[in-house]
C-alpha cells in the first residue's frame, strides 16, 4: 500500500497514562497520532462510556459490571485513583477532529447509540465520515453499524483468523481488518489488501515488532506507545 502508515494510540497512550481516560487521549494527541483507539460500553442509564473491561474492578475503586451502573455512579469512581471514566462524547470533544477516532464496540448493544452520536457530530460539529472507524470482535454489532449507515468505516477485529475476518468483512463491506499482531504474516497482509481491506494490527509495543509489521506492509499499527511507531 502506498499510503502512509497510520500511527494509532491504543486506549489513548496506555503506556504513559491510565488507559481510556481524557488524559491518555491528550497524551496520544501530543504524540501527533493519526488515530486513537478507545473502547465503549453502554451504562445502565444509556450513555456510552469509554472503558475497556466489562467490570470495574481492575481499573477503578468500584466493582461489578459497567453496564449495571448509571453514568452518575460511574462518574463517582476513580480510574487508577485519579481519573474520571469519560463518556464517548467527552472523548470526541477532546479529539475534536485532530485525528481519527477508532471506536471499538466492546460492550453489548453499543452499535446504535454509537452511530447516533457519530451522526450528531457529523451534523452539528463539522466532523466527517473519514474521522470515524468503528471496530469490534462482535459481528452483530458491526452488522448493526452497516445497517444504520453503510458508508461508515468498519474494522473487523480478530485474534483467531485473518481469513475468517476477511470472509466476514466481505458481508459488511468493511474498511479494514484488525488482526492481533500474532496472526500477521506478509502473505495475509497482501491477501487482505488485494481484496481491498486496510490492515491495522494491535497491540504492537516493542521496537522489533513495530519494525516487523512495517516490513510486512501493514496500513496501521495500534500501540500503547505510539511515539515509537
Ligand atoms: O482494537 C484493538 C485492541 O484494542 C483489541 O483488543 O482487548 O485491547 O480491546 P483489546
Ligand atoms: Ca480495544
Amino acid at each position: 500500500m502506498s499510503e502512509k502508515l497510520l500511527k494509532i494510540g491504543h486506549r489513548g497512550a496506555k503506556t504513559y497514562v491510565a488507559e481510556n481516560t481524557i488524559a491518555s487521549i491528550e497524551k496520544a494527541l501530543e504524540f501527533d497520532v493519526d488515530a486513537i483507539e478507545v473502547d465503549v460500553h453502554k451504562c445502565k442509564s444509556g450513555e456510552l462510556v469509554v472503558f475497556h473491561d466489562f467490570t470495574l474492578d481492575r481499573m477503578t475503586n468500584g466493582s461489578g459490571e459497567v453496564s449495571k451502573h448509571t453514568l452518575k455512579q460511574l462518574k463517582n469512581l476513580k480510574v487508577n485513583g485519579q481519573y474520571e471514566i469519560p463518556t464517548l462524547e467527552q472523548v470526541l470533544d477532546t479529539i475534536d477532529k485532530k485525528c481519527i477516532i477508532n471506536i471499538e464496540l466492546k460492550g453489548r448493544d453499543t452499535a446504535l447509540a454509537t452511530c447516533k452520536i457519530i451522526s450528531k457530530y457529523i451534523d452539528t460539529k463539522q466532523w466527517n465520515l473519514n474521522h470515524f472507524l468503528i471496530s469490534s470482535f462482535q459481528h452483530h454489532e458491526l452488522e448493526a453499524v452497516y445497517k444504520f449507515n453503510n458508508q461508515l468505516r468498519t474494522g473487523v477485529l480478530t485474534k483467531a483468523s485473518v481469513s475468517d475476518a476477511i470472509e466476514f468483512a466481505n458481508t459488511i463491506n468493511a474498511y479494514a481488518i484488525h488482526p492481533n499482531v500474532a496472526l500477521v504474516t506478509k502473505d495475509n497482509v497482501k491477501t487482505a489488501q488485494e481484496k481491498g481491506y486496510k490492515v491495522l494490527t494491535w497491540t504492537v509495543n516493542d521496537q522489533l515488532s513495530i519494525k516487523r509489521m512495517k516490513t510486512y506492509g501493514v496500513d496501521g499499527i495500534i500501540s500503547d506507545n505510539p511515539d515509537l511507531i
